[in-house]
């Protein structure tokens, strides 16, 4: 089924490359329309519940102050993928287990579907839009990504790739085992993780490098 997506979406003068680096860059993914709204309804459709009254708040994120409309149990994925249009956050669990909603606050991966949009009001959040440079140059991580192609669906990218950003910061020269514990709180349906750690030991690398 996500073969048949991609092969539609996929302009045939764009090579699978320039493809794949245009998803890194936005955190995109095909095939996972059932998973980009789950939960929305029940969020959303029910104004009249406690809760509901929306107050405007300021969040600094990817660098930028952003006003938005907040309810008070409203989490901090869904505030980012439904009001801010920042859909390379992930929902998948929408429950703290599968590490696919993971952002940067103040520079440390967490779980964003498990977070409160108020609680981070004064923070810095930073999601995979934020990472490449104004110019388009993407992150050591993301650089890794395209060059080892390392995902299969990519519904697990963007948080992997938040991640990995974040856990790099404090070792910046890990064993492919650290490297495999500081990931184990992201999960892969697809199963891809042997890959995924040479894409990550890559980006590694990569961020020494730069
Ligand atoms: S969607 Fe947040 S941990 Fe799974
Ligand atoms: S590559 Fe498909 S969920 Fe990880």
């Amino acid at each position: 089924m996500a073969d048949i997506e991609i092969t539609e979406a996929i302009d045939p003068g764009v090579s699978r490359r320039n493809f794949i680096k245009g998803v890194i860059a936005a955190g995109a993914a095909v095939g996972s329309a059932n998973y980009m709204f789950r939960g929305v309804g029940a969020l959303f459709a029910q104004p009249t519940s406690p809760g509901a009254v929306e107050r405007l708040i300021t969040l600094t994120v990817n660098g930028q102050q952003r006003r938005v409309d907040v309810m008070k149990q409203e989490t901090l994925a869904m505030t980012l993928r439904y009001k801010l249009g920042l859909t390379g956050t992930k929902l998948g669990c929408d429950r703290s287990e599968c590490g696919a909603c993971t952002v940067l606050l103040d520079g440390v991966p967490h779980y964003s579907c498990s977070i409160l949009t108020q609680s981070v009001r004064g923070r810095e959040v930073k999601t995979i839009e934020g990472l490449a440079a104004e110019d388009g140059t993407l992150h050591p991580v993301q650089q890794a990504v395209v060059d080892e192609q390392g995902f299969q669906c990519a519904f697990c990218m963007s948080g992997f790739v938040m991640s990995t950003v974040g856990f790099l910061e404090g070792n910046p020269n890990p064993t492919r085992a650290e490297l495999a514990h500081g990931l184990s709180g992201n999960l892969c349906r697809c199963a891809d993780y042997d890959k995924i750690l040479t894409t990550m030991e890559r980006a590694a690398e990569n961020m020494r490098q730069a």
